[in-house]
């Protein structure tokens, strides 16, 4: 079951107009939030993130956060699984066709849910390959558009090369995945590229700092070069559906050990304990 524009209904009869401003040009929002157990994992996080998306592209917000989150605890509580990834998206609303915004016009709202696959345990415990790719999406990349035909050629060039996902550089520097936030372990030191305007501010990567933070694992939020990427002791992965996964092969060549590595098991312990605490 979905929602759509105010009411709940199967999927297969959802419809939306052609001239709807997401299909003609993208101009829209989301958020993937992950639900552990029926329960939205990081809601307030994601409704935040989801009004500061509306802002960047200047719609306003069709829903206060308590309506949002009884929508939300509506379409799981209508869909069969435990785990759900519940994906939400506002579009400008259907217009006749012109860039700039139409007046007096609804934002369509579409809810609809998934059963959450997270990993499997082979790629958690053996690690993935990635590729990288020079990064060359717009440059308002903390803004949640569905407008992702780069992220999209930029993924499939992973897909083609039989990886898991492209490590994206801009400027000789680390910005994220195609669909993921990535951090890098040197010295015994977790890296993070700071969150402005050239990646997403994920919720993911959130958590983790605040689990390296109370675990006591060192890090430090700053730029990393390609050169630091390439010769990490460690690198992962994180986002709401991979949750974090250990990188053991950029570009054929060997991160680190080939394996993954201590920072990554250390993590990954904490991130599956938090979860189990909020679940
Ligand atoms: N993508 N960066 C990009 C470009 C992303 O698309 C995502 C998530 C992330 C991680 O954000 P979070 O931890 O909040 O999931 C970083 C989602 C999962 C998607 O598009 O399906």
């Amino acid at each position: 079951m979905i929602y759509l524009n105010g009411q709940f209904m199967p999927l297969e009869e959802a419809r939306v107009p052609v001239l709807d401003r997401g299909f003609i040009f993208g101009d829209g929002v989301y958020e993937l939030i992950p639900v552990y157990s029926r329960r939205p994992f990081r809601l307030v996080e994601h409704l935040q993130r989801l009004e500061h998306s509306l802002r960047g592209i200047r719609l306003p917000n069709p829903h206060t956060p308590d309506e949002w989150s009884r929508l939300i605890q509506e379409v799981i509580a209508r869909n069969p699984w435990e785990d759900q990834a519940v994906y939400l998206q506002v579009t400008r609303g259907v217009a006749k066709r012109d860039h700039a915004f139409p007046v007096d016009v609804q934002p369509t709202v579409f809810i609809m849910a998934n059963p959450l696959s997270t990993p499997p345990r082979t790629q958690v415990e053996r690690g993935v390959a990635c590729i990288t790719a020079a990064d060359n999406r717009w440059l308002r990349c903390n803004i949640k558009s569905i407008s992702l035909i780069a992220n999209v050629l930029l993924r499939q060039l992973a897909a083609d090369a039989g990886a898991i996902e492209t490590i994206l550089l801009r400027d000789g520097f680390l910005t994220e995945g195609s669909a993921s936030n990535v951090f890098v372990v040197r010295d015994d030191m977790l890296l993070a590229p700071p969150q402005n305007h050239l990646i997403l501010p994920g919720i993911t990567y959130d958590v983790v700092l605040e689990l390296a933070q109370s675990g006591g694992v060192p890090f430090e939020v700053r730029e990393v070069s390609e050169f630091e990427l390439r010769s990490a002791q460690e690198v992962m992965l994180t986002s709401s559906t991979k949750e974090i996964l250990p990188v053991v092969e950029i570009d054929g060549r060997k991160v680190g050990a080939g394996r993954p590595g201590p920072v990554f098991e250390r993590l990954y312990r904490l991130y599956q304990d938090f979860k189990a605490q909020v679940m």
